[in-house]
């Protein structure tokens, strides 16, 4: 029987496999002093979303000769919260549900790109304080406007297809893709990318080369004009991860107008707090949900399970990021 602890919540289906198979499961969130005081010692696995961070210490903390996880889940795609080098030094497997979530964050990306460029939420709100305010609230069509794309992942596609039926011309910076995909505009700098469009989503992971890199002196460059002549001012979206956009720059940006929309479901600190940004007409911000759908749990969840069945039975999962892929 395995010992399984699960951080960050995961589906009851998935918590019901492992139980079904005779498992052990304890739901509960440790602090990070709790995880460096060895709560995570007793376990055999553990499964986490973005809101437990296994850094060098955390995983140095959670094992040890004898006792201790051999497997970290990560229920979703970024493992920017776990130190994966320390992970393999103590032979602990790291498995995450690569393609579980995108449609849903692919869905949740299109939606703020129009609400934002609709006023939808600010619209709401207005509506339901007793207003009726049509000429506040005209917008811009997307359609007819460039979509630039840094990063052109499964999530990034998904969104380029979608662009595409709304009449956006997709273009995409990313210095790791082998194809040229048809119909699409690659560009080999960034600054290109950003000179040439209007609307901007962001879709790669955080590391060091892509921390901040969305700064006041990139979001300058926007041409505030749509590809169809319409004044359609700049949009930026960001379902990918915090601290990719440089968030006082954005908010500089946005209070003098080279940005009339700044879009974010993540943030660099999550919780967001006390932000500036949330005074700001032009700023939409969603609470880190991009996966957070029925149907994206699920996949993840019965995914998760599936490896963790894996390692729990044979002592190795079918599929780890730092393992040999089956
Ligand atoms: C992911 O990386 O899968 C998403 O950001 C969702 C999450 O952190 O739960």
């Amino acid at each position: 029987m395995g010992r399984i602890a699960i951080t960050d919540g995961m589906s009851e289906k998935a918590v019901s496999i492992l139980l079904k198979a005779g498992h052990s499961v304890q739901q509960e969130h440790y602090s990070e002093d709790q995880i460096l005081q060895g709560a995570l010692l007793d376990y055999d696995a553990v499964v986490i979303r973005s809101a437990t961070k296994l850094f060098k210490k955390e995983i140095e903390a959670s094992s040890s000769i004898n006792r201790g996880i051999g497997f970290i889940g990560r229920a979703g795609v970024g493992v920017d919260n776990i130190d994966i080098e320390t992970a393999t030094n103590h032979g602990i497997y790291v498995c995450n549900t690569p393609t579980a979530s995108t449609r849903s964050v692919v869905e949740l990306t299109i939606g703020h790109l129009i609400a934002s460029s609709r006023h939808i939420t600010s619209a709401d709100k207005s509506l339901k304080g007793g207003l009726w305010e049509k000429k506040k609230f005209r917008g811009t069509e997307i359609g007819g406007k460039n979509l630039g794309l840094i990063g052109f992942g499964r999530i990034a596609r998904g969104v380029a297809n979608v662009a595409i039926a709304f009449g956006m011309e997709v273009h995409i910076f990313d210095p790791f893709i082998s194809d040229t995909p048809e119909g699409i505009v690659v560009h080999e700098n960034i600054e290109d990318l950003f000179s040439s469009c209007t609307h901007i989503s962001i879709h790669c992971n955080l590391s060091e080369e892509t921390k901040n890199l969305v700064s006041l002196n990139l979001i300058s460059l926007m041409p505030g004009i749509g590809a169809d002549g319409v004044e359609c001012g700049n949009h930026i979206v960001s379902c990918a991860r915090g601290g990719i956009v440089e968030e006082n720059d954005a908010l500089e940006a946005l209070d003098s107008g080279i940005l009339a929309s700044l879009a974010l479901d993540v943030f660099e600190n999550e919780p967001l707090g006390d932000s500036p940004l949330l005074s700001r007409i032009g700023f939409h911000g969603t609470p880190h949900i991009a996966a957070s759908t029925m149907e994206a749990q699920s996949r993840v969840g019965t995914e998760m399970a599936n490896l963790l069945l894996e390692f729990l039975d044979s002592g190795k999962p079918g599929a780890s990021l730092n393992g040999m892929q089956i």
